[in-house]
């Protein structure tokens, strides 16, 4: 039997996860679990770029493992683990600075907003976190990365990276291919959809964790556009409000915007921004009643992550060694 291919991707315990995570990223590894050989983790070594309050940021890492169980990872077909358990990724995010650019890491948007909105801590790590991601997908030999399009950057990075090693050494790495979804790709803040949702505009942005009620009052008051035709079209260049509803509405329902538009033909932004809110808070009732109980049971949380590592572990170190002895390092 031809072997599987490989899917990895995680994500910061920064924040609480919110619909923009699911949409973006988690969802899309949930639809592929069968088909691949799947890695996904919580990066919490990635957070430590900005700083965090260690209580914070121990629960949100359960709390994140915990609905990634809940939205359809099974643990018995998904490797679930936590970056820091699996120390291979500092070890050859290590080497991979030493073939990554200064130029190249000066370049990545990620690094130009934080450092612009963090500036009594423009930190090493902040500017060579890309070289950490890099090792984070490189140590597993994925096919595809899924994530949102903001992360597309760090993994076409990755990929010169990868090239750039093999180049010298042979083929060491695998080339992996970023896989972001068509729609959801990039879910806008609902009050202010010039910006992508994020923890950092609380109300523009629904949290996979909130309350009905909090989610539906989020979704009322949701910018549409000051356009006096309050019809629900897809127009992102004129609409930016009403589309990006509409991509929610759509990456949910799986309805496409044709059909969305007549739908809601006759109805005006009144009855279409409730009805958007009802399709999100019942795709995330469910999910959030089973990470509730799945976070009670925290016996069963640390044997998932602790199997979890070992078997990254395994594979991660296959990579670093052979890594390792390329560039010249005696075997232990
Ligand atoms: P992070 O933690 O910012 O985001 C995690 C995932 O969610 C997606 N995402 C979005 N998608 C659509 N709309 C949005 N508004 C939105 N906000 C976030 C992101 O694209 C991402 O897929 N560096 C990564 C974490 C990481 C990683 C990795 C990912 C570390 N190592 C290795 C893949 C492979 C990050 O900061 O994502």
């Amino acid at each position: 039997m031809d072997e599987k291919k490989v899917m990895l991707s995680g994500i910061q315990p920064s924040g609480d996860l919110h619909l923009g995570n699911y949409l973006g990223a988690i969802k899309n590894w949930v639809e592929r679990t069968e088909e691949f050989d799947n890695y996904y983790f919580m990066a919490d070594m990635h957070t430590i770029t900005v700083r965090q309050t260690p209580a914070d940021l121990r629960r949100r890492t359960l709390e994140q493992l915990a609905l990634y169980i809940a939205c359809g990872l099974d643990p018995e077909k998904n490797t679930l683990f936590i970056q820091s358990h699996v120390p291979q990724h500092a070890e050859l995010g290590w080497v991979l600075q030493c073939y990554t650019m200064f130029g190249e890491l000066s370049r990545m948007t990620q690094f130009k907003d934080k450092s612009a909105k963090h500036q009594d801590n423009i930190n090493a790590g902040l500017f060579a976190y890309p070289s950490l991601m890099a090792a984070d997908i490189l140590l597993y030999q994925p096919d595809f990365i899924p994530v949102g399009e903001d992360q597309k950057q760090h993994c076409e990075l990755t990929r010169d990276i990868a090239q750039r090693f093999n180049h010298v050494y042979g083929d060491v790495f695998k080339i992996p291919e970023p896989y972001i979804p068509k729609t959801g790709a990039r879910v806008m803040s609902l009050n202010a959809p010039d910006s992508k949702m994020s923890k950092s505009i609380p109300e523009g942005c629904i949290f996979m964790m909130e309350k009905p009620e909090d989610i539906q009052r989020k979704f009322k008051r949701a910018i549409t556009d000051s356009d006096t035709e309050n019809c629900v079209r897809f127009d992102p260049a004129n609409k930016p409000g009403v589309a990006n509803l509409m991509s929610i509405y759509s990456a949910i329902t799986g309805k496409s915007y044709a059909e969305i538009e007549s739908e809601f033909a006759c109805c005006g932004y009144g009855k279409f921004k409730p009805a958007v809110g009802d399709a999100v808070v019942e795709c995330l009732r469910p999910i959030r009643e089973e990470a509730t109980r799945i976070l009670a049971d925290k016996a069963y949380l640390e044997n998932v992550y602790k199997t979890g590592a070992e078997k990254a572990s395994y594979v991660a170190n296959k990579t670093l060694r052979k890594v390792y002895k390329k560039i010249g390092f005696v075997a232990r």
